[in-house]
C-alpha cells in the first residue's frame, strides 16, 4: 500500500476528521495505549515538547535506529519523519511501525529522487556510495553504507583513503566531512530546508549582544555558519555538549525542538535559537512539526497510518544500514 492509498483509507474511515473530546487526557490515554498494545513510542529531538515528554525514548537518528532494532515491543510508533519510520521498518519487518502523519517528509530526502541518483551513480562506477540516513529506502538500496551525523566521520574514516566516494544527499554535511577527513568526496546537491536558513549576519549581531554565548551548530548548516561555531555535532552531541560545557549561554543553530531537552537538563543555562535569514519560524521543521499529540493518540488507537514496504526493497536497504551499525559498534559509538 502506498502513502496515497493509506491516507485515503484513513480519510474513508474518518480518522483524519475525528473531533477529539476536549476533556480527554491525551497523556494518560497514550500511556494506557502503550501498555495495552505493547507499544514503544520513539521520538526525535525535533518533535514538539509534549510528544518528547510522553515518549519512551528520545534521540537522534542513530540512537533511534538502534532502539528500533533492539525493541521487544509489538508496535513501534515513530514520532519523527517518514525516512525514520521507514528505517525502523527496514530493521524490524515483523513489527507494526506507525507514523502519526504520513505526510511528515523531509526536504533533504526529497532532494535525491532515486532515478536521478541511480543515473549519477552509474556515471561513477568506481565510487563507493555513502548516504546520510535522511534519504528514502530507494536511495538506501542504492548505497553501500549509511551514516548519521553522529557517526559520519567514523564511517568515512573506516573506508580506505584511496577509495573514491559519492556522498549523498546533504552537500553541507558532505563538505564538512571533506574538511574534517581530508577526503574529496563527490557531493550530491541536496540540503535541509531548516539548517540552510540560518543567517550569519543575524548570528553575528546576536553574538555582539551576548558576548559570552557559544554558537553550537548541526553539520547540516552551511559552511559560513559552521565557520563561526564553537562546537559542531549531531543533536545528541549538541545536547551532551550543552550539559558538560562550562558556558551558560548558547546560540543553537539547529531545529528548535532540541532546546526543550537542553533547557530541561540545564535549567540554569540560556539557550537562544539561531535566527533564520527571514522573519518566519523557519528553524521549526515543518515536517517534524506535522506530528501532534492528537495525531499520536489517533494513530495508536487505530494502529494507522502504518509503514509498509516491498520485501526486496527492504532487504536491499537493510544491507547498508547493517554495515553502518557494525562500524558504529566497532567504533564504540553504540552498545
Ligand atoms: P540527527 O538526528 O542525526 O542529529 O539529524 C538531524 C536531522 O536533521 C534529523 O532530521
Ligand atoms: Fe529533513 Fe531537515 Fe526536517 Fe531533518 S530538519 S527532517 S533533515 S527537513
Amino acid at each position: 500500500m502506498n502513502i496515497q492509498t493509506a491516507m485515503a483509507g484513513l480519510q474513508q474511515k474518518g480518522f483524519l476528521d475525528l473531533e477529539l473530546d476536549a476533556e480527554l487526557d491525551l497523556f494518560a490515554e497514550i500511556e494506557r495505549l502503550k501498555k495495552e498494545k505493547n507499544t514503544i513510542l520513539l521520538a526525535h529531538y525535533y518533535q514538539e515538547p509534549d510528544i518528547q515528554d510522553v515518549a519512551d525514548y528520545i534521540g537522534d537518528s542513530l540512537g533511534l535506529a538502534q532502539k528500533a532494532r533492539e525493541t521487544n515491543a509489538d508496535i513501534i510508533v515513530f514520532a519523527g519523519v517518514h525516512f525514520m519510520a521507514e528505517t525502523a521498518k527496514i530493521l524490524n519487518p515483523g513489527k507494526k511501525v506507525l507514523l502519526p502523519d504520513l505526510k511528515a517528509g523531509c526536504s533533504l530526502a526529497d532532494s535525491a529522487p532515486a532515478p536521478l541518483f541511480r543515473a549519477f551513480k552509474e556515471k561513477h562506477p568506481d565510487h563507493l556510495v555513502v548516504s546520510y540516513i535522511n534519504c528514502t529506502a530507494d536511495i538506501k538500496a542504492l548505497s553501500d553504507i549509511i551514516c548519521t551525523s553522529s557517526n559520519a566521520e567514523k564511517i568515512i574514516e573506516s573506508i580506505p583513503a584511496d577509495q573514491p566516494i559519492i556522498f549523498a544527499p546533504d552537500k553541507n554535511l558532505g563538505a564538512w566531512l571533506n574538511k574534517k577527513t581530508g577526503r574529496n568526496m563527490l557531493l550530491w546537491n541536496g540540503a535541509c530546508m531548516v539548517h540552510e536558513i540560518f543567517s550569519l549576519e543575524k548570528i553575528t549581531k546576536l553574538k555582539i549582544r551576548h558576548p559570552r554565548a557559544k554558537v553550537i551548530a548541526h553539520p547540516e548548516c552551511e559552511d559560513a555558519v559552521l565557520a563561526v561555531a564553537d562546537y559542531i555535532g549531531s543533536t545528541t552531541q549538541l545536547l551532551k555538549y550543552s550539559q558538560t560545557d562550562s558556558a551558560t549561554e548558547y546560540i543553537v543553530a539547529t531545529e528548535t525542538g532540541i532546546l526543550h531537552q537542553m533547557q530541561l537538563s540545564s535549567p540554569e543555562k540560556t539557550f537562544i535559537p539561531a535566527p533564520p535569514n527571514n522573519n518566519c519560524a523557519c528553524n521549526d521543521c515543518p515536517h517534524m512539526k506535522l506530528n501532534t499529540l492528537e495525531k499520536l493518540y489517533l494513530c495508536m488507537q487505530y494502529e494507522q497510518p502504518e509503514i509498509l514496504m516491498d520485501e526486496d526493497l527492504r532487504l536491499a536497504a537493510k544491507k547498508p544500514i547493517d554495515r553502518m551499525l557494525e562500524i558504529s559498534k566497532a567504533a564504540g559509538l553504540i552498545g
